[in-house]
């Protein structure tokens, strides 16, 4: 079962899980990255490299996220992929330590295309 980005990359989208995914299975939104797991190669290293530890095997997302396996299925779908790391949200620092965020999340493509 693919991986799966959950709530903590709401507002944060730190990308160094892009760059070492490869397969190039993330896709991007105005807010947080959505991982399509028909790519997705379940090889594991994106998990350790975000900092906020926001990246799950499919069948270890915490319950209270279990909603953001159909997310990311149905996101990757409609969000641009993306190859390279980029900064983080200027909202980074201010959100990755804010538990409950899932308000936040925009069904957008990001801002920049
Ligand atoms: Fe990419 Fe591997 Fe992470 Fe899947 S588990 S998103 S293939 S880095
Ligand atoms: Fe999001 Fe973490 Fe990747 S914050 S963009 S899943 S490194």
């Amino acid at each position: 079962m693919a991986f799966v980005v959950c709530e903590p990359c709401i507002k944060c989208k730190y990308t160094d899980c892009v760059d070492v995914c490869p397969v190039a299975c993330f896709h991007e939104g105005e807010t947080m990255l959505a991982i399509d797991p028909d790519e997705c190669i379940d090889c594991g290293v994106c998990v350790d490299e975000c900092p906020v530890s926001a990246i799950y095997p499919g069948d270890e997302v915490p319950e209270k996220w279990q909603a953001y396996i159909a997310l990311n299925a149905q996101y990757a779908k409609e969000w641009p992929v993306v190859e390279e790391g980029h900064d983080p949200l200027p909202t980074a620092e201010e959100f990755k330590n804010i538990a409950e965020k899932r308000a936040h999340f925009s069904p957008n493509p990001p801002a920049n295309g």
